[in-house]
């Protein structure tokens, strides 16, 4: 059977595809799962709605004059875990550092604890809701990491269950692996031959598996040295991953230089980072991600380098950092407002930080991330009179309609 081809006309179009590419009265033409055309509602080929009558009436959906944006992309999540750390936040708001936690054996590793003591059905069912969340913001695409396992059994086992939640849910999951989070107790005192296992057995084994999409490693003092991430970057090249890091989140290690001489798809964070960093990101074409949620939920004194980054050009992508430590949420939209208020981003900086820069934080440009022929038919419908509304309304969810590979999602039907 031909796959069916929709009409979605009468719509304010920000396409996202180069700046935020608005067309005023516009129309998209979907086939299957993809998009065929994107324009102005007058310019629409007849041919195509030829076509369509052709096979039966086309089918199609009057937008009301509404916003349409691309589904949103959430690209840095730690969305799979067991337990909370709210006793944590609570010393945290008597003073105690996250640094002076994490030392004292609480933080990642704490999570550590409750992931190996979980089943792959519990982390499921712990995480769905959060996936909801997230997913009813108008989030169709969205990457999770390992990295709270740190068994190779334990890390395939929460790989497993965000593959399962991407299978179960009506969106994109995309897996990365993070077993360099931090050291797991069995190692202590033996950091380089921790990467070693890394980089030798578990990343070629679940690679093969098929349960990674790129690799990860938290690059920072209380973490893995640039040395012991370059290692793992170069077992990642030898497996055909691409690499990603989380640096100069609390000091600078100097772990983004590094990653964007390997070509990383992002560097993550960067509160640390500066104007050497930005030049080195915007040359390499690596997404500088930041994560306004961490930064918020850590008091964090410095701000990434925003205006730096966008001197030097490089792309800015905007994330939730999903996770039970720093940025205990499931909300891409709050990420988008403190994206603008905490750290200077203008809103069209946030809605192309959440599309088009985090498809390429994905490695998913050619086929995510913007209004375009070819690319997949996710987009979102949004209650909103001004499309700079998705990042200043808090706690507050203007989302109408998500559609995903051409088909309307009903709500409140998410649940798994
Ligand atoms: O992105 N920085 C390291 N990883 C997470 C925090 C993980 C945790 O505290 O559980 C982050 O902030
Ligand atoms: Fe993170």
């Amino acid at each position: 059977m031909a796959a069916t081809l929709k009409l979605w006309r009468n719509a304010q179009l920000a396409t996202c595809d180069a700046a935020l590419g608005v067309i005023g009265r516009g129309a998209l033409v979907t086939r299957g799962g993809r998009i065929e055309w994107v324009g102005s509602e007058a310019a629409l080929p007849a041919s195509l709605i030829a076509s369509a009558a052709a096979g039966g009436a086309p089918e199609e959906h009057d937008l009301g004059g509404a916003w349409v944006t691309p589904g949103l992309i959430d690209c840095h999540t730690h969305l799979v875990f067991a337990g909370n750390r709210a006793g944590e936040y609570a010393e945290r708001l008597r003073g105690r550092s996250y640094a002076e936690i994490a030392r004292a054996g609480g933080g990642i590793l704490s999570t550590m604890r409750a992931v190996r003591g979980a089943s792959e059905q519990q982390l499921i069912d712990e995480s769905s809701p959060r996936l909801a969340a997230l997913a009813s913001e108008g989030v169709t695409t969205l990457e999770v990491k390992s990295g709270y396992g740190l068994t190779l059994a334990d890390e395939a086992k929460m790989l497993r269950a965000a593959r399962h939640l991407g299978r179960r849910f009506p969106l994109t999951v995309r897996t990365t692996l993070l077993a360099a989070h931090t050291l797991p107790p069995e190692y202590q005192g033996r950091a380089d031959a921790y990467i070693d296992t890394i980089a030798r057995h578990w990343l070629p084994e679940l690679a093969a598996q098929g349960l990674i999409d790129a690799v990860d490693v938290f690059c920072e003092s209380i973490a893995f040295s640039v040395a012991q991430a370059e290692r793992l970057f170069e077992a990642a090249r030898a497996s055909g991953l691409p690499v990603k890091i989380h640096a100069e989140q609390l000091t600078n290690l100097g772990g983004t230089l590094m990653a964007a001489s390997h070509g990383a798809l992002s560097c993550d964070h960067l509160e640390y980072a500066d104007g050497p960093e930005a030049a080195a990101l915007a040359r390499s074409g690596t997404v500088a991600v930041l994560l306004p949620v961490a930064f918020y939920c850590l008091a964090e004194g410095r701000k990434p380098p925003v205006a730096a980054l966008r001197a030097a050009g490089a792309a800015m992508a905007l994330a939730s950092d999903c996770n039970p430590g720093s940025a205990p949420g499931a909300s891409l939209l709050l990420a988008m407002s403190m994206g603008t208020r905490l750290f200077g981003l203008t809103a069209e900086e946030a809605l192309l930080g959440v599309t088009r820069h985090a498809a390429r934080a994905l490695g998913l440009e050619a086929e995510r991330g913007s209004l375009s022929p070819g690319k997949a038919a996710d987009f979102v419908v949004w209650n909103v009179r001004a499309v700079e509304e998705l990042s200043y309304w808090i706690g507050f969810n203007p989302r109408r309609t998500v559609v995903r590979a051409g088909e309307v999602l009903r709500w409140p039907n998410m649940t798994p």
